[in-house]
């Protein structure tokens, strides 16, 4: 990948990377679309699909995450993806007695609260891993989606402080009919889960709507409290966090008003779902 990269950029080919973990959807499929934007017919996209073990804890799923590479391979082909990476975990992160693997990179502030602190040892797994991407590719931009609001902040902070030499671009969440996110994980919800899951969608809503009609900005913890009461209305749903912040910072805020972001985390059964918006 680095050889052909190397190549390409030789001949001033413009390469857009689109980073995933496979079980490709809607929402990736509309990354590859912004990137095929950004670089022109003659530049090259490269879409990534590796199942980073780095960024999952024991206790989660990374065994079961959803793998279908043929189909993967299918999607990524209609929708002209020109290299389809897809490198091993050996190849990621050797295990063999001299050679292991031993460099982390770690970010330090905007990582720190929500999912960070949800799954302390995540975002180390993100940065890591999408280092290791961006020298392997060599990408003039990287395209990631605002469906994970938080990672794609702690990665543009890694980009300023490693001097990584490519833009990151945001593209939009792409949502189901009914408002739900999509996402890889959504294979998990079956029956009555995958009807209930829209309560995300509609926690964000009804918070847009409180935050929009208050007369006077509302303390954080109060609306957190009256989203916790409509979504845990929920059989077998269960809040995890919701979050306000400032949209450029991710610092907290403490009282509620429009153009405040809201990040939430919810167990839909056993499954977790992430969603956010700006309200
Ligand atoms: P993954 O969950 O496969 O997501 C890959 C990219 O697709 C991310 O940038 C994510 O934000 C974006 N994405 C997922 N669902 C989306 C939706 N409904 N609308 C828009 N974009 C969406 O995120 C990861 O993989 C990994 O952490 C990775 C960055 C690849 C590092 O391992």
């Amino acid at each position: 990948m680095q050889r052909l990269a190397g190549a390409w950029r030789r001949r001033g080919v413009v390469i857009g990377l689109v980073p995933t973990m496979g079980g490709l959807h809607a929402g990736h499929l509309s990354l590859v679309r912004r990137a095929r934007r950004l670089a022109g017919s003659r530049g090259k996209i490269v879409l990534s699909v590796f199942v980073n073990p780095t960024q999952f804890a024991p206790n989660e799923d990374f065994a079961n995450y959803p793998r279908d590479l043929a189909r993967d391979a299918e999607l990524s082909r209609q929708a002209g993806v020109d290299v389809l990476f897809v490198p091993s975990k050996e190849e990621m992160y050797p295990t063999n007695d001299r050679g292991a693997f031993s460099t982390f990179v770690t970010e330090q502030r905007v990582s720190r609260g929500m999912e960070g602190a949800s799954r302390p040892t995540h975002f180390r797994g993100v940065t890591t891993v999408v280092a290791k991407l961006f020298n392997l590719v060599q990408p003039a931009f990287a395209v990631f989606g605002a469906k994970d609001y938080q990672q794609a902040a702690v990665i543009k902070q890694m980009v300023r402080d490693l001097n990584f030499p490519l833009r990151i671009v945001v593209a939009p969440i792409v949502r189901e009919p009914d408002g739900l996110a999509m996402s890889s994980r959504n294979e998990y919800l079956k029956d009555d889960l995958r009807r209930r899951a829209v309560v995300l969608s509609q926690a964000i809503s009804k918070a847009r709507a409180i935050a929009k009609n208050a007369p006077n900005p509302i303390p954080a913890s109060s609306l957190r409290s009256t989203l916790r009461r409509f979504i845990e209305r929920q059989p077998a749903v269960k809040l995890d966090y919701a979050a306000f912040f400032d949209p450029e910072t991710l610092e907290p805020a403490l009282k509620v008003r429009r153009g405040v972001h809201l990040a939430l985390a919810v167990f839909v059964g056993k499954t977790r779902l992430i969603d956010n918006a700006r309200l």
